[in-house]
């Protein structure tokens, strides 16, 4: 509060309306989907029986986007994956939806497109009918299949000659002993399924010997097996009697001095458009890009766990369907999302985004103790969400914005850790044992985000600052002396780098056009708390694909075609289309259209409390103003006093009376 006004005086204002301009981001509609599908299918050479990966929006590059902004025109057109069952590779069409024609299309012969949940559950099917399995179940005491869970995980690339070319599922298996339990408490250990997930024929069944008995003590997390649990907690509600400070229209969203569209893709699920702070361009387009789940585990079946959660599967495809005053509290704005089924029907997730206002403490105070007054500020978010679930796993992804200037990014981790079996007492010494005879691997959450950068337009560049010591000197007398170097990372090669604590390595992007009023590029400054240190070797199997986690930065020149940090076409993939590989070209990145990556994540040796559903765990990055503003951009808000705070016992407002 300042103590110098009085705040009963002001009215909340009313949320300015979003730019219209920022509707032509707004995602594919259902209509424009079936539009796109109908024309694929009736083209002679894909045909009615053409399998659909993806469909999303072919968004504009920045140049497009600027002839856009200035007057020009911005099509509607379909950016669509497709593949056949008898023919290989992947085709990628561009579809005019106002012209129904398909304008552009490339065939890649050695690519595979990702796994659908059509084709999750088809895996499941068709090894629980596989005599081999069957036997080896049988083997293990399983006499009734109805229990046995195969979870299709992603094959990889481990260059055995029966899987080439084809889409491969290597499985894993648990035991579910009743309809709602908790059957990631029983795995069956050792034994692994190798399937073509096209043609649904099972390649091999690996079936291990000396594996340790399936675990069978239940611990679950339904309610409906637990006993009743203590008194709840006393409401805690969130109040906004006049409404929510925001307002959205057709993706297209305004509050405070934000302004942003809302794209959602079945690949990367949430996507941020053309964020701006007070008409200033920050970020062209922010996504996660990738998310690569390593597994440390050499034994049994274990060393092929080194799944990609977006390449592979998709996070919008596999987003819920949120749940007022459950993932959501308070007034909530929700969006569906429309993704395609494996036929190029839409699939429709309702209430996929959420979008609301938070509370976020003080945002800054200070009191001058000479003359005892005091000035604060509560701080304010917007928060923009969504969750998916990924097999065991939920990612919940919170997208806020703040009322100085920042971006932050927030990843939860939760749902049920990847278990394996051991013989009680007798952990391997890559799980953790969580309980007696049930272990949980180290693994690493390794995401990477893709952020097209645009600080206050375009011609961007990432500038590396690292901070030394310095010696005992004539200058130096007192040894306290340190300082900061900026360096301008001017190529790919130059620009692919790691944290470095020993100096609190960081990097901004900067806009060598626009200086401040103190003659510096204005900045935004990547703040990156949570890199990881990746424990696969390079140059093994899964190394070689996940190139993208060796760095924590990465700094491309915008190009339309190199969308992800694992390639365009990851499942099953050699890897040449990652980051590692793109930037031997090492093309400039000073000074233009720039893409900034940044991988970060978990590093997670599971403890006993992450089970048997693991509490929120979460990592992130923020991108703050560094020089951008001339001062504090939260320094002159309106003074609020919250009136439905009271002292505790009381039942009304006790403050400013
Ligand atoms: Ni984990």
């Amino acid at each position: 509060m300042n103590e110098a006004v009085k705040p009963a005086t002001l009215k909340p204002a009313a949320a300015p309306p979003p730019p219209k301009h920022l509707q032509a981001l707004a995602p594919l509609t259902p209509d424009e989907i079936n539009i796109a599908v109908a024309v694929v299918k009736a083209d002679p050479e894909l045909g009615p029986g053409v399998l659909f990966e993806n469909i999303d929006l072919r968004e504009p590059s920045p140049a497009e986007y600027r002839a856009y902004l200035d007057g020009g025109k911005l099509p509607r057109e379909a950016r669509i994956n497709v593949n056949h069952l008898d023919v290989p590779g992947v085709w990628q069409l561009i579809v005019s939806v106002a012209d129904k024609a398909i304008i552009r299309r490339t065939h890649f012969p050695a690519a595979r497109a990702g796994f659908m949940v059509e084709q999750m559950i088809s895996v499941e099917v068709n090894v629980k009918n596989d005599p081999r399995f069957i036997e080896a179940c049988r083997k293990r005491g399983i006499s009734d299949m109805t229990g046995v869970i195969v979870d299709s995980w992603s094959g990889g690339n481990f260059g055995h000659e029966d899987e080439e070319g084809r889409l491969i599922s290597h499985t894993f298996s648990w035991l579910r002993v009743h309809e709602f339990g908790n059957y990631y408490a029983h795995p069956i250990e050792g034994l692994n399924a190798v399937i073509d997930v096209k043609t649904g024929e099972v390649l091999r069944v690996d079936d291990y010997t000396d594996h340790p008995p399936i675990p069978m003590t239940r611990y679950d997390y339904d309610p409906e097996f637990l006993p009743p649990p203590d008194a709840p907690l006393k409401p805690l509600d969130v109040v906004q009697p006049d409404g929510v400070s925001f307002t959205i229209k057709d993706h297209a969203i305004s509050w405070d001095k934000w302004t942003l569209a809302i794209g959602f893709t079945p690949r990367e699920g949430l996507v941020l458009h053309d964020i701006r702070f007070d008409g200033r361009s920050v970020v062209r387009r922010a996504a996660i890009a990738e998310l690569v789940v390593p597994y440390g585990s050499p034994l049994y079946g274990h060393a092929r766990q080194n799944i990609f959660d977006v390449g592979e599967y998709g996070f919008g495809k596999l987003t819920n369907s949120l749940k007022l005053g459950c993932d959501c509290l308070g007034q909530i704005q929700y969006l569906d999302a429309h993704v395609n089924g494996l036929k190029g029907e839409v699939v429709t997730i309702e209430k996929a985004v959420c979008i609301h206002e938070e509370d976020a403490g003080i945002l800054w105070k200070h009191w001058d103790f000479r003359t005892g007054r005091t000035v604060l500020h509560r701080g304010r978010k917007l928060v923009i969400s969504s969750i998916c679930t990924v097999g065991n796993y939920e990612y919940a992804q919170y997208w806020y914005l703040d009322q100085a200037g920042e971006i932050e990014f927030e990843m939860k981790a939760t749902g049920i850790v990847n278990t394996n079996a051991c013989h009680p007492g007798q952990p391997d010494k890559y799980s953790t044992e969580i309980q007696p005879g049930l272990g949980a691997p180290i693994h690493q959450h390794i995401f990477c985000a893709r952020l097209d950068m645009a600080v206050d337009g375009g011609g961007n560049s990432v500038v590396e600052t690292n901070s030394y010591m310095e010696p005992f000197s004539d200058s130096n007398p007192y040894g306290n002396a340190f300082h900061a170097v900026d360096t301008v990372l001017k190529t790919e090669l130059a620009a692919a780098r790691r944290a470095d604590l020993s100096t609190h390595r960081s990097w901004k992007v900067v806009n060598p056009n626009k200086l401040s009023q103190v003659g510096k590029p204005v900045a935004y400054k990547l703040h990156a708390p949570n890199c990881v240190t990746p424990m696969i070797q390079d140059d093994g199997p899964s190394g070689i694909r996940s190139n993208f986690i060796r760095n924590h930065i990465w700094v491309t020149p915008f190009n339309e075609n190199e969308r992800y940090p694992a390639g365009e076409f990851v499942a099953n993939s050699d890897g040449r289309d990652g980051l590692a590989e793109l930037v031997k070209q090492d093309r400039n990145v000073e000074n233009t259209d720039i893409v900034l990556w940044h991988s970060f994540g978990l590093h997670h040796v599971v403890r006993a409390e992450d089970f048997p559903v693991q509490p929120c765990i979460s990592c992130g990055f923020s991108l703050a103003p560094a020089g951008f503003f001339e001062v504090n951009p939260s320094n002159n808000l309106p003074p609020v006093i919250n009136r439905a705070s009271v002292l505790a016992g009381e039942n009304k407002a006790s403050c400013c009376s």
